[in-house]
């Protein structure tokens, strides 16, 4: 099933140019590449995006991280994309993560992670209309 999820190079990574060397992955795994754009959230914009994460422990800090710096937003599109696309990044906690995956090679910690994908087709539908108007998207 062709589907879309929506990919997020974070801070940590674009910090250290690091944005050529997670897409080459991303492309290397199959997945396209129909929607990408460089910009800097907003506190605001962070908070909505990470909303489901209100109640846990570390949602200020991880707001005040998504915030600290440029971000890519893609959207990636191919076969079962999103699930595809999770065994691209590796687990959220990089010492948990299978070798080759981008978290592994280049992520810092569990919250300067390196990438964000969705989680589920709901999900990716939800943070591609945040994150990107209809015409920005090229297939
Ligand atoms: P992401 O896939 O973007 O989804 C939620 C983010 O919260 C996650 O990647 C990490 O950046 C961060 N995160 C998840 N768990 C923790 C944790 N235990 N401590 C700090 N940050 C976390």
């Amino acid at each position: 099933m062709t589907e879309r999820t929506l990919s997020i190079i974070k801070p940590d990574a674009t910090r250290r140019n690091l944005e050529g060397k997670i897409l080459a992955k991303i492309q290397d795994a199959g997945l396209k590449v129909v929607a990408m754009k460089r910009v800097r959230w907003t506190k605001y914009q962070a908070e909505k995006f990470y909303e489901v994460h209100r109640e846990r422990p570390f949602y200020q800090d991880l707001v005040a991280f998504m915030t600290s710096g440029p971000i890519v937003l893609m959207v990636l599109e191919g076969e079962n994309a999103i699930a595809r696309y999770r065994e691209v990044m590796g687990a959220t906690n990089p010492e948990e993560a299978a070798e080759g995956t981008i978290r592994a090679e280049f992520a810092e910690n569990i919250e300067a992670n390196s990438v964000h994908g969705s989680d589920s087709p709901e999900n990716a539908a939800k943070e591609i209309a945040m994150c990107f108007d209809g015409a920005e998207i090229v297939g």
